[in-house]
């Protein structure tokens, strides 16, 4: 219990202040020593911002923090893409020595034994930009376990860990921290699936806004409840019903007997106005089919067909294809830029004015997609790398909708998302699909997304192993098939 032993970590009354934004006003906590404690809240209501003031990274307003040695994995995993996987568990921290050298070999063993407890230890010697999300995920967690190998560690904190993993691999991370947690160490983990809160914690703090609104057991607690704790009295939206849409003429995207590392002659179509569900486990192919079919990513063989004809892959015809790639950090924002350049980037078109870009119109439109997204903050100018993760990643696909594109392919669109943003998000790509896009969506958690499908396609090891009506279809058949 919290109170008969010293505290892994303690907080009382922080506050922080970003400009006019209060990213956390008077947020008191407490992590008691091996307990698993979730951290939850809409997106941009201070999680990230809190755990970035027990890290340093910020400096709080007001408040005090007392705590041991804490080790942490931002939302960002922090890996350096270039490098190896080993060179990463290497860097910032004292190496191995041998007669006044690195003593690489048992650099090596040590970061084949953190990973070896996540059956990655074959990814030591490959580059971090050549592994997969969910594999780069676990291994900043493994780096970030590996340093807290001293023993003397309080406290592991970890912001949003599973959103890019899969379900069998979620139970691996989850093991490992119940392993921890039974060594003592408090552990903190930011999540948006409530689920995980369920199943995993045993404490739940809950941010509203930058405030505080529930400190305390799991226990009696309820996802609904959580919901509402989240939430408040925001406006919340009612379901349309689901009608098929009706498919017409020939598809818009096509891929033909696509190759890759991961795909094995694939044939995919999507049509104009459905919305096309694609699940897959890590290694299905699923990886390489958003990049491919979208034309950001040459095939190693076969052809994708935009619309009847050959689409050459970085081709200008590619812009016509909205892509929201599941590596939105490394791949989907653009960091030196505004929100706004982030968002109009890609309709300089419908700005100009007499040849020339209108600053007016692209404001206008940036602000307008700012607003019917409800992106945090409101305000369009500021910095795109000042949103909160899930804010973010709302400015991309804002960016895609405002083109109107033939076809958009979203990787892991609710990754990262809150609840309550996710349905947003989701409406915006059935409209998009209403005015005749084709939409393909991937992910690697079906449960999120497959109530907005109209079909569902099935990838194993790079093969289409299903291919159904949604309204045909129930998790288990769609599970089955993925494993
Ligand atoms: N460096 C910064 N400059 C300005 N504003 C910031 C900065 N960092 C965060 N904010 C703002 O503080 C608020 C809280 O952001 P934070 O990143 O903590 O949210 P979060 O709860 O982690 O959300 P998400 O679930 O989307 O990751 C947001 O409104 C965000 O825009
Ligand atoms: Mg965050």
């Amino acid at each position: 219990m919290p109170s008969t032993r010293t505290a892994a970590i303690q907080i009382r009354g922080l506050s922080k202040t970003f400009g006019a934004t209060r990213a956390l006003s008077n947020v008191s906590m407490e992590v008691a020593p091996g307990s698993i404690h979730a951290l939850i809240g809409l997106n941009g209501s201070g999680k990230s911002t809190l755990v970035k003031v027990l890290s340093g990274f910020y400096a709080a307003d007001e408040g005090d923090v007392s705590m041991g040695e804490v080790v942490f994995v931002h939302q960002d995993l922090g890996l350096l893409p270039s490098l190896t996987v080993l060179e990463n568990f290497s860097i910032g921290r004292p190496m191995a020595m041998r007669r006044g050298q690195i003593d690489r070999r048992a650099e090596e063993e040590r970061a084949r034994a953190a990973l070896a407890e996540f059956g990655l230890e074959h990814t030591v010697r490959q580059q971090i930009s050549s592994l997969t999300q969910a594999q780069c995920a676990i291994i900043a967690i493994a780096r970030a376990l590996d340093r807290s190998a001293s023993g003397d560690v309080a406290a592991l904190v970890l912001d949003e860990p599973t959103s890019a993993l899969p379900s069998h691999e979620i139970e691996m991370l989850a093991a490992a921290m119940r392993t921890y947690a039974d060594r003592g160490i408090g552990i903190v983990f930011i999540t948006h699936r409530l689920q995980e809160v369920v199943d995993l914690a045993d404490t739940l703090t809950v941010l509203r806004n930058g405030q505080l609104v529930y400190s305390g057991p799991t226990e009696g607690t309820s996802i609904p409840g959580m919901v509402e704790m989240m939430v408040g009295d925001a406006p919340t939206r009612v379901e349309a019903e689901w009608t098929p849409p009706v498919r017409t003429g020939e598809p818009v995207l096509e891929a033909r007997a696509i190759v890759s590392d991961t795909l094995d002659r694939l044939d995919l179509s999507v049509y104009s106005g459905e919305i096309l569900g694609v699940f897959g486990m890590t290694g299905s192919g699923l990886e390489t089919l958003g990049s491919v079919l979208s034309g950001r990513e040459a095939a190693a063989g076969g052809t994708v067909q935009l619309d009847g004809s050959p689409l050459v892959a970085n081709s200008p015809r590619v812009q016509t294809i909205g892509y929201v790639p599941s590596d939105r950090p490394r791949r989907g924002v653009l960091p030196g830029l505004s929100v706004r350049e982030n968002i109009s980037i890609r309709s300089l078109k419908g700005t100009l004015s007499r040849g020339q870009i209108s600053r007016r119109k692209e404001v206008a439109l940036a602000q307008r997609w700012a607003e019917d997204l409800r992106i945090k903050p409101s305000d369009a100018s500021v910095p795109i790398l000042t949103l909160s993760g899930g804010n973010q990643q709302k400015a991309i696909l804002a960016r895609w909708l405002a083109v109107d594109p033939r076809a958009i392919v979203a990787e892991e669109p609710t990754q990262g998302i809150d609840v309550w943003a996710k349905t947003e998000i989701l409406h915006r790509l059935r409209g998009a699909a209403e005015n005749g896009a084709a939409v393909l969506l991937t992910a690697v958690e079906p449960e999120e997304i497959l109530d907005f499908c109209d079909r569902v396609v099935v990838l194993r090891k790079g093969r289409v192993v299903l291919d159904e009506q949604r309204s045909d279809l129930t998790i288990t058949d769609i599970l089955s098939a993925m494993h």
